[in-house]
């Protein structure tokens, strides 16, 4: 429930940046800001345990290292170990490595579990005296078009509060209230179901050498490493099986086949969930003083692994572009939408392209399945193909580097214009 202003005990607060959600988005807006002088409050809405625990991405790609190293961050909150760059695909229990190494200078990409990501930027954020608040219910979002927005919540033990600002980061993920704060019609949405389900499994069992993507006639499987003694497994299945269905003998049995390895080792199943694939962009991904950040504003497919490197690379934009604004130049946060978005459409399409031609490869009427193959066949032979992968791997593309000046949307003031897409 909204907390009322008649119900405040106290005067209003007062910071720069009021931050919603404290997942990888929150944090890395927030430890930005932070490195940069500026003052924030991040409110998230569970325990410090509880997400300091939630485990989903594995892969900070070599773009975010080196956004991190570029603000001398990279060590301090970056766990996991360096990866090598190779992509194992198996295509009937065939294997090709795919490298995607393209010669740069610069620190590679992490296998980072994405708690261990978020532990760390928390870690830095509350060592540098940032201010971060957990178990903040009913939080609300006022006068987001006016001169100082407001952000109303209620603390753990019940008191009343708010905080007034000059920019709110909503970064409280695709159900949070940053996004239903903003007036219908303000944004549009573009969704996307794939019409895939998977079931994914994490288990205590040996990680595979490379990250493995698998396809044959059983359909899509896959196995990731997730930490030194853990794997994260995905196995396609149709969207609305239930994963009480698939009992620990099945789903090994189901990875040994379409893994094409007879001999891969198992281990106690920790989690298991069928989820369906989906997409959605939600254009602009700002309104007024509000600036939408990570999945708030966008969920991409997990094919590809752009999902959390989506949320790291807006996030760096809105923190360079604040730290700009408090340097007296508003200009980078009236483009911080266009820009996010050529970026999310680029990985949009590649999750895309990746999921149907690994799905479309194997269970598939058999047009499309020689089509998908001889896509990969092209990624497998054809160097300026397997370059064009590498280069949407690490995040390196110089997509949504540059926008042009039409794209300059309203910070101040009106709802935000309506550009892009
Ligand atoms: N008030 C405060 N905090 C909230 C609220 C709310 N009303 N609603 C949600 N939150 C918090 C959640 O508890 C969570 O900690 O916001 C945070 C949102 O985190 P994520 O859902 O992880 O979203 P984001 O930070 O954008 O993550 C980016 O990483 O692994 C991927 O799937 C993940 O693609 C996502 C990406």
């Amino acid at each position: 429930m909204a907390v009322q202003a008649s119900e405040l005990q106290d005067s209003p607060e007062s910071t720069t940046v009021v931050v919603i959600g404290a997942g990888p988005a929150g944090m890395t807006v927030a430890t930005l800001l932070r490195h940069s002088g500026i003052d924030c409050v991040v409110l998230e809405r569970r325990s410090r345990d509880h997400v300091a625990q939630r485990q989903r991405a594995g892969i900070v790609e070599t773009r975010a290292v080196r956004m991190f190293d570029s603000w001398g961050l990279a060590e301090r909150v970056l766990g996991g170990v360096p990866y090598d760059g190779i992509l194992e695909f198996r295509v009937d229990g065939h294997s090709r490595l795919v490298s995607d190494s393209d010669g740069s200078e610069g620190p590679p990409a992490r296998l980072c579990p994405q708690q261990i990501l978020v532990q760390k930027l928390t870690e830095t954020f509350l060592e540098d005296g940032g201010d971060l608040r957990f178990e903040a219910a009913d939080v609300s979002l006022h006068d987001l078009t006016g001169d100082r927005p407001t952000v109303r919540y209620r603390t753990a033990d019940g008191t009343l509060r708010a905080i007034t600002c000059e920019f709110v980061a909503g970064c409280d993920g695709d159900r949070g209230v940053s996004r239903t704060a903003v007036p219908d019609g303000e944004l549009t949405a573009y969704a996307f179901d794939h019409g895939i389900g998977w079931l994914t499994v994490l288990a205590d069992a040996p990680p595979p050498a490379h990250p493995l993507l698998a396809t044959g006639r059983e359909g899509f499987a896959a196995h990731f490493p997730r930490g030194p003694h853990a794997s994260r497994y995905y196995l396609q299945c149709p969207p609305d099986d239930d994963p009480g269905a698939w009992s620990d003998g099945r789903v090994w049995d189901a990875l040994r086949t379409r893994l094409g390895d007879p001999a891969l080792v198992s281990g106690p199943i920790t989690d298991r969930e069928i989820f369906r694939l989906r997409s959605l962009v939600h254009d602009p991904m700002q309104y007024g003083r509000l600036f939408l950040v990570g999945d708030a504003a966008h969920i991409v497919s997990p094919m590809g692994g752009k999902g959390m490197n989506l949320a790291l690379y807006d996030a760096d934009v809105l923190a360079r572009a604040v730290r700009d604004f408090v340097r007296g130049d508003d200009s980078a946060l009236r483009t911080y939408s266009a820009r996010c978005l050529r970026r999310v459409w680029n990985d949009q399409e590649f999750s895309h392209w990746l999921t149907r031609t690994l799905h479309d490869a194997g269970d598939c009427e058999p047009f499309l399945r020689h089509l998908a193959r001889a896509r990969l066949d092209r990624l497998f032979t054809s160097p300026a193909a397997a370059g064009a992968f590498a280069e949407l791997m690490t995040g390196l593309d110089p997509t949504g580097e540059a926008v042009s000046h039409s794209a300059l949307s309203d910070v101040t003031g009106g709802g935000g214009d309506r550009t892009g897409a």
